[in-house]
């Protein structure tokens, strides 16, 4: 596809078939299209006056985002985003959680209480957090809060999970524990991380796409691209000579 905002094209030509269940991690210098490329797959570029794919399709399930039947609802909720600064809700922990299930006009409590437990516990963060549900999401640390809001993406179930620069605003334990939790998220979602750290993105990613002024210069396993890449362009970046 290829998407502008206004007349400026930002993403050109982009072709990108994203593995089920695997992370893919999106890397390149600052302003190729990474964000923007990551807020295509679940129409979050929607909300910017003049946005909009110029050419080609971003398909989820093999079905066009942009048909006139889906509902942008119910695209949320299967493609959730979780964004470089933690955004829990001004609530407790427990609501925070609830909240998508909520929305969707979920409101018997057992299984408001069942998926909040799961999601917890999926996020990490159960074992820490289940005597204080009904306390204030705010009060908790810089790292929870991100889990927190982790699993609040992951509490209605979606099938892809949208990262924005997880970790950047986090010390480097409350990274790992994050980095961890990806890993294993892997195991249930389809999970695409932008990432501005190389070391990351070997870390937690099976494959990853090398953006560049708006292009996909190299999409490839995590691996090969790190250590046999493709393309000049690829290789002068990975190794901080670009
Ligand atoms: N809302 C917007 N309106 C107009 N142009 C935008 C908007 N958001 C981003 N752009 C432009 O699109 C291009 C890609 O921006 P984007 O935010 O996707 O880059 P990025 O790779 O995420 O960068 P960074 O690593 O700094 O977060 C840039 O030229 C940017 O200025
Ligand atoms: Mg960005």
């Amino acid at each position: 596809m290829d998407f502008a905002y206004g007349g400026k094209v930002a993403l050109h030509d982009i072709h990108l078939a994203v593995e089920k269940r695997r992370v893919t991690a999106l890397i390149g210098p600052s302003g190729c299209g990474k964000s923007t490329l990551l807020r295509c797959i679940n129409r979050m570029n929607d909300r910017v006056a003049g946005a909009r794919i110029v050419k080609g399709a971003v398909l989820v399930k093999g079905k066009n985002i942009h048909d006139p039947d889906v509902d942008l609802t119910q695209l949320r909720r299967q493609v959730g985003m979780v964004f470089q600064k933690s955004n829990p809700f001004p609530k407790s922990i427990f609501e925070n959680v609830a909240y998508g299930l909520r929305v969707h006009g979920e409101d018997d409590m057992e299984v408001l209480n069942e998926a909040v437990e799961r999601a917890l516990k999926q996020a990490a963060l159960w074992d820490e957090l289940k005597d204080r549900l009904q306390a204030h999401a705010l009060g908790l640390s810089g790292g929870q809060q991100q889990r927190l809001c982790i699993a609040r993406a992951i509490a209605t179930q979606p099938d892809v999970l949208l990262m924005d620069e997880p970790c950047s605003a986090l010390d480097p334990i409350a990274t790992l524990k994050i980095e961890e939790l990806i890993h294993q998220l892997a195991r249930d979602y389809t999970v695409i991380i932008v990432t501005h750290n190389m070391q990351q993105a070997v870390r937690v990613s099976d494959f990853t796409a090398f953006l560049h002024l708006g292009r996909l210069v190299e999409f490839s396993p995590t691996e090969q691209m790190f250590e046999q890449p493709k393309e000049k362009l690829t290789e002068s970046y990975l190794r901080g000579t670009f």
